[in-house]
């Protein structure tokens, strides 16, 4: 029993989120490195590699049982088990990559110090916030020309509205860079540069009083780190761990990825001040994530790759207890009791099928296609269900046309079962039937991919003709306002999803807030509910 606690408090599962380029790869990669989970830099999946362009759907798809294994990694770092949720960035951007966040506890966001915050970094944020869950800052690349720091600190808390504590300070950045202050430990830890990213850039630890440092700094830097100093310590936010676990506050690190400076100092700390899994709601209260019984929600659904089955593997994130593979569990919205098949974890590279499993962690199922998004597996007898998970708002509209409209039935299964995957949310307008089906994507690959799929998987051909709508919006309080009666704007389109619950498109975005304003008592959400 002491086991199965430790087990538990020494886990960590976290999201890394960025704008493309701002280093994420580099960054994940540094931290397996550390943890010894590989062996050379270099050898994650690469953004190279990668970088798929819209018309490579078929590579993506040969590609899967990667992209599969890129989607969590388990490794071990001192006496922590840590679990990296990967959010896919560019034409791979999709719900998906806002559904990792659901089974995160914590994330890390890394920031270009040149760029600053920038659009996939916000959307991405208000994910976190709507989860309540901690935000680390990476601020990444300090070897190259960066921002003012403090300019930085103030893009961060004006744009997404999070408060900040810099955590350490960046001593210079490009060819001036020369590492950061620990204002915890008031030391300083020096940069050389080391060429090949390799191995971590020559770490020295110096302390203000070090009779080196000034001649090390040059009097310009030297003098600039000690007014830094003074104006954080007046100026900036007290690191209040309260603030930080209800992901108000977000403490602030400086460094380099690429040439592994500042990593391990970030690690440290990170690991430190994030929390073992935290509990989850469900419709019988919290469920401890201590708890003897095993209980999961499934989080994503990932078509597999074997055309001819249909097969699919369900992502679940362990919500409490231990999941032993050789244990029934109840499947809560199927009904039924079940033994969940091939059940595998992803270490780095590697997949391996597992035995067993804890809170915290992340398992891929075998999927008969039973299970939907946000269901619930738990110890039989012990039933509930959690929470839902949001659906979040498409950014890409297209009306689905069918070429040979003999095929209806296999049209309208395959797209009922991508859009039960996630990948698509599918809308009517009112007064039309299925023949008039609206296709939202949150990234623009998706139609590629629904196009290609439905050819391959069900031998139907469609045609989508890409709609200007680009926000919608579904309304929170639909119980209070009839939506026929509901002002418009000129370019308001009114549509439902299939259970029927009415949304609003609009083109632009002021006309969201114009609605708004023509409506008094109207609420407008940009999330649904599975
Ligand atoms: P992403 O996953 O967030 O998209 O970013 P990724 O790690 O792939 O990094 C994007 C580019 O930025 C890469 O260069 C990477 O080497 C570089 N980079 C990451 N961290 C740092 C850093 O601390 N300093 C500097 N100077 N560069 C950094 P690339 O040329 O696009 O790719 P590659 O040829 O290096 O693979």
């Amino acid at each position: 029993m002491a086991d199965f606690k430790k087990e538990i408090e020494r886990r960590r599962t976290f999201a890394i989120i960025s704008h493309p380029d701002a280093g994420k790869t580099t960054l994940t990669e540094k931290f397996l490195l550390y943890g010894g989970a590989i062996n050379l830099a270099g050898s994650v999946k690469g953004k190279k590699t990668a970088k798929h362009a819209v018309s490579d759907w078929m590579e993506i798809e040969k590609e899967r049982g990667i992209s599969v294994t890129s989607s969590v990694m388990q490794f071990n770092y001192k006496d922590y088990c840590i679990n990296i949720l990967d959010t896919p960035g560019h034409q791979d951007f999709s719900e998906d990559t806002y559904r990792t966040l659901m089974a995160a506890d914590s994330a890390v966001m890394v920031i270009d110090a040149s760029k600053g915050v920038e659009a996939q970094t916000i959307k991405l944020f208000k994910v976190c916030v709507l989860r309540h869950i901690p935000i680390f800052t990476f601020i990444n690349k300090l070897d190259r020309e960066a921002q003012d720091p403090f300019d930085l600190m103030e893009d961060i808390e004006s744009v997404l509205g999070i408060h900040t504590c810099p955590i350490n300070w960046p001593i210079g950045s490009g060819k001036e860079f020369k590492g950061v202050y620990d204002r915890q430990t008031h030391h300083i830890h020096a940069f050389t540069e080391n060429n090949n990213g390799m191995k971590a850039a020559s770490d020295r630890d110096l302390t203000m009083d070090s009779p080196e440092l000034e001649q090390e700094l040059g009097s310009e830097l030297y003098e600039r780190l000690v007014d830094d100093i003074e104006l954080l310590d007046g100026a900036s936010d007290e690191l209040d761990m309260d603030l930080v676990s209800k992901g108000q506050l977000s403490p602030v690190f400086f460094g380099s990825a690429l040439n592994n400076f500042g990593i391990e100092l970030f690690l440290n700390y990170f690991l430190e001040m994030t929390s073992s899994p935290l509990p989850r709601m469900s419709d019988s209260g919290l469920i401890d994530t201590f708890s003897p019984d095993f209980s999961a929600f499934v989080f994503k659904i990932q078509a597999n790759m074997n055309k001819a089955h249909r097969d699919r593997i369900a992502f679940m994130r362990i919500c409490s207890g231990k999941f032993d593979a050789d244990k029934e569990v109840y499947h809560v919205q199927g009904k039924k009791k079940l033994r969940l098949s091939q059940p595998q974890q992803l270490m780095a590279q590697e997949r391996k099928v597992i035995s067993e499993a804890y809170a915290g962690d992340i398992i891929g199922v075998f999927d008969p296609g039973i299970f939907s998004i946000g269901d619930t597996v738990c110890t039989p007898g012990k039933k509930f269900a959690f929470e839902g998970i949001p659906t979040f708002a498409p950014e890409h509209f297209a009306k689905v046309r069918q070429v040979d409209t003999m095929k209806r039935k296999q049209f309208i299964k395959g797209i009922s079962q991508i859009a039960q995957e996630g990948a698509i949310q599918i809308f009517q307008e009112y007064n039309t039937g299925m023949e008039e089906i609206i296709v939202g994507v949150v990234g623009v690959l998706q139609f590629d991919v629904l196009k290609h799929r439905l050819l391959n998987e069900y031998g139907v051909e469609i045609r989508l003709e890409t709609m200007p709508h680009e926000y919608i919006r579904w309304i929170a309080n639909k119980e209070d306002f009839d939506t026929n009666k509901i002002i418009g704007t000129s370019d308001m389109k009114r549509i439902k999803d299939l259970k029927g619950n009415p949304l609003l498109l609009f083109v632009h975005e002021w006309a969201v807030q114009s609605v708004l304003d023509k409506n008094k008592g109207l609420e407008l959400s940009e999330f649904g509910r599975w």
